[in-house]
């Protein structure tokens, strides 16, 4: 049985999202549809430091999408994730709160995979791929 959970996790499943060059350093994020707890919601991925952050698209103050303006998640400064609707702010890179209503919590991690110029999410046991 143990050897069937590792066989499973080594073939996870790698859901493409979006080109890399799709994503420039602090600039528009790029949003994708899954589900969360069987609700369809929308996830986003973002550059930071050179590295694709993804989060579930959902506030950790009220579950509102963070996006004003579609694909809009950077602040002025582009050094936070902001939610548009009352101004939470995250680092990007680790979805913490770091100002605004929801200070310590933080935006749910998806498992992102960079590779052949392509960027990838990994469904989870509560971030599943879309309904078709
Ligand atoms: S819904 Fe995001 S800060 Fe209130």
């Amino acid at each position: 049985m143990a050897g069937c959970k590792r066989i499973k996790k080594l073939t996870a499943e790698l859901i493409p999202i979006c080109d890399a060059s799709a994503l420039e350093e602090r600039g528009k994020g790029v949003r994708f549809p899954v589900t969360a707890g069987g609700e369809e919601a929308t996830g986003f991925v973002v550059r930071f430091s050179g590295l694709v952050r993804g989060y579930l698209n959902r506030c950790a103050h009220v579950p509102m999408e963070l996006d004003w303006n579609e694909g809009d998640f950077f602040e002025s400064s582009g050094l936070y994730l902001i939610c548009a609707t009352h101004g939470a702010v995250y680092a990007p890179e680790t979805g913490r709160c770091e100002g605004g209503p929801c200070r310590g919590r933080s935006l749910r991690r998806i498992e992102i995979t960079e590779k052949d110029n392509q960027v990838f999410w990994q469904p989870d046991e509560y971030v599943r791929p879309a309904r078709a």
